[in-house]
């Protein structure tokens, strides 16, 4: 899987964005470890608050059947609207991308344009996880 594709199914996946509210659309494209990918798009809701992102829609995807290792994510958002910045993850799906994946876990960002491409560890340092718990 070239990270082209990977962009490509992100941007498949935007296509199911449920976004009435902010009319902001996001897809991503997981790969796991083993080589498969979970797609996910983000889904407002009418209380705002029990939105969710794209990412981790691809993450709770993946999780749910079964998948526990993952090496990339590809994350695209709105690339039909005049903005071309790259739409990096929010805080919680950085957090909750921390409790599946290390610093080294790439992201893949690209914004119609263009590609970047940084680490977990780079968008989250010092982050609070299991380890950090007292037992
Ligand atoms: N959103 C994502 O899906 N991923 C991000 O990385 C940033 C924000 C969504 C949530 C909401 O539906 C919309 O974008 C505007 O915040």
């Amino acid at each position: 899987m070239t990270d082209k594709q990977l962009i490509e199914k992100a941007i498949k996946a935007m296509e199911n964005s449920y976004s009435p509210y902010s009319g902001f659309r996001v897809g991503a494209a997981l790969l796991t470890a083993k080589g498969d990918v979970y797609t996910g798009c983000n889904i407002e809701n009418a209380t705002y608050s029990a939105t969710v992102c794209a990412e981790r829609t691809a993450f709770f995807n993946a999780i749910s059947n079964g998948e526990d290792e993952f090496t990339k994510i590809a994350v695209v958002g709105s690339l039909y609207s005049e903005t071309t910045e790259y739409c990096y993850p929010c805080g919680v799906c950085r957090q909750v991308m921390s409790e599946f994946c290390g610093d080294g876990f790439k992201i893949l960002l690209f914004n119609g344009k263009d590609i970047k491409e940084c680490t977990l560890g780079e968008l989250l340092p010092h982050s609070f996880g299991r380890d950090d718990l007292c037992e």
